[in-house]
Formats: structure tokens, C-alpha cells, sequence
């Protein structure tokens, strides 16, 4: 076990080294004078299979799911769901009576290899949907959970799509993150994780030298009389997030 560090900051150097764009390919596309990267789509075959997952990342699927909570007919999106490493797993954790949402820019339906994987086993419904994480295709405070497996940091602007997520998010509901840190560096990184403190509680973070992975709660309503001046001060900070 003293290895375990060295070995995983090894890993972590060539992992960054395996998701870095090679010089000689085209730079990713610049979005308001800030690089936007974009998982080369050839790259999804590799980084979903589980082994160079688990040796890079530490990605242990079946324990990793635990980081959502899970209630009877609990309503769960997955914010860019694309390499599906996540989606089989995450139906089964919720069960049977709940609801996978399965997010991303490109969805490809239910995936046949997730289908085979929840054939004949309890599970929660899956429902691919198109649309993207800065702008949720969803109403407001309709979701108990959002899980965010390595998606926010390829969207061009991760605090506003964290207000996103506040906004559907119910009150008490949980916020699922996992961050790839050679993607999510900087002060990108230190501006989307200190959102993501103002708005939500959180509740368990784990920093390892790849990956960030993150619950946080929203705060339930405040409990005060409707026409009292702390309800109107709450009520406030409730609509002004930032
Ligand atoms: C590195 S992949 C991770 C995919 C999957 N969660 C996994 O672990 O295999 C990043 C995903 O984020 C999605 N994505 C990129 N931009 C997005 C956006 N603006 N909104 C929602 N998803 C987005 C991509 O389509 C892709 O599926």
C-alpha cells in the first residue's frame, strides 16, 4: 500500500499524458477566448473500457455509484452520459421504481451494451435524452440527483452550468461530481469548485491526484414564516444564488 501513491501519480502523469491533445492535431476550438476540450470521440473506446479506467482513474464502478444516494423511486440524471461507463451500473444502484436520466449533447439511445447489462436485473428505468448540461432540458427543482461522471469539465462554462444544476435540483437534492483534474486545471478548476460551494453544502469531497470526486447537498428550504423579514432575506438568497 506505501506504493499505492507513487504508483498512482505515475499513472496520473500518463494519464494526463494520454488526454492531452498530440501537438500536431488541430487545437480544440476556442470558445470565448478559452480553449473548450472535447474528448476525441476515438478516445471513448479506450477510457470506457474498464481496465485503463481503473488503472488511470481509480474508476471502480460499482463503488464509485455509491457516491449517489439512493431513496425509493429516486430521480437521477447523468449529465453527459456519452461512454456510458457509468449508465448500467448507475440504473442498478437506483433499482427498480426510479429513473435514469441519461444526458448528453449526442445521445445514441440506450446503448446495447448497457441494455444487455440490465437485461433480466432490477433496475431503474433508463431515458436517453438530448440536450446540454448548461442548459438543462428540465424544470425547475424536478431532479433528486445529478451525477456528473467527467462531463463538466468539456462544457465551455462549468460555474453557469452549476447554477444549472441548482436550478433543477429540488430542495435537499444531491449533486454527484467527478472531476478529471489533467481536463479541469487552474483557475477554472478553483472558480467551479468554489461555486459549487456557494451554492450547495457539501458533504463528502475526495481529492486524489487525478480525480476530484465530490457529493454535495442543496440546502432545503429555510423553514421561517412565510411574512417574516428572515423569510424575505432567505427568500432572497434563494433567488440570487450568486
Ligand atoms: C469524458 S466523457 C464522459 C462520459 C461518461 N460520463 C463516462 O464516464 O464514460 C464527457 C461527456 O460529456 C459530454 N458533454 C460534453 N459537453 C457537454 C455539455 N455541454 N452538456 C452535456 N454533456 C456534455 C460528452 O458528450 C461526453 O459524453
Amino acid at each position: 500500500m506505501r506504493l499505492r501513491r507513487p504508483l498512482s501519480i505515475l499513472l496520473g502523469i500518463l494519464g494526463a499524458g494520454l488526454l492531452q491533445p498530440p501537438s500536431r492535431r488541430p487545437r480544440p476550438v476556442q470558445k470565448r477566448g478559452r480553449r473548450r476540450w472535447r474528448t476525441p470521440a476515438a478516445l471513448y473506446a479506450l477510457i470506457s473500457h474498464p481496465l485503463p479506467r481503473a488503472l488511470l482513474g481509480w474508476d471502480l464502478v460499482r463503488r464509485d455509484v455509491r457516491w449517489v444516494p439512493v431513496a425509493p423511486g429516486t430521480r437521477c440524471v447523468e449529465v453527459g452520459s456519452g461512454g456510458a461507463f457509468y449508465t448500467a451500473r448507475l440504473a442498478r444502484h437506483l433499482g427498480r421504481g426510479g429513473l435514469l436520466v441519461a444526458l448528453d449533447p449526442e445521445p445514441a439511445g440506450v446503448p446495447k451494451a448497457v441494455r444487455r447489462r440490465l437485461r433480466g436485473r432490477p433496475a431503474a428505468r433508463v431515458a436517453p435524452l438530448g440536450g446540454d448540461g448548461q442548459r438543462l432540458p428540465l424544470a425547475d427543482e424536478s431532479v433528486d440527483v445529478l451525477f456528473y461522471g467527467y462531463s463538466l469539465e468539456e462544457m465551455p462554462d462549468p460555474p453557469g452550468a452549476l447554477g444549472e444544476a441548482h436550478r433543477v435540483l429540488r430542495p435537499g437534492g444531491h449533486l454527484v461530481l467527478f472531476l478529471w483534474r489533467p481536463v479541469m486545471r487552474g483557475r477554472r478548476r478553483i472558480a467551479t469548485e468554489a461555486i459549487a460551494a456557494a451554492l450547495f453544502e457539501a458533504q463528502s469531497v475526495r481529492r486524489g491526484p487525478q480525480n476530484i470526486r465530490a457529493r454535495y447537498r442543496k440546502p432545503a428550504r429555510p423553514a421561517v414564516p412565510a411574512q417574516s423579514p428572515e423569510a424575505e432575506k432567505a427568500g432572497t438568497a434563494w433567488a440570487t444564488p450568486f
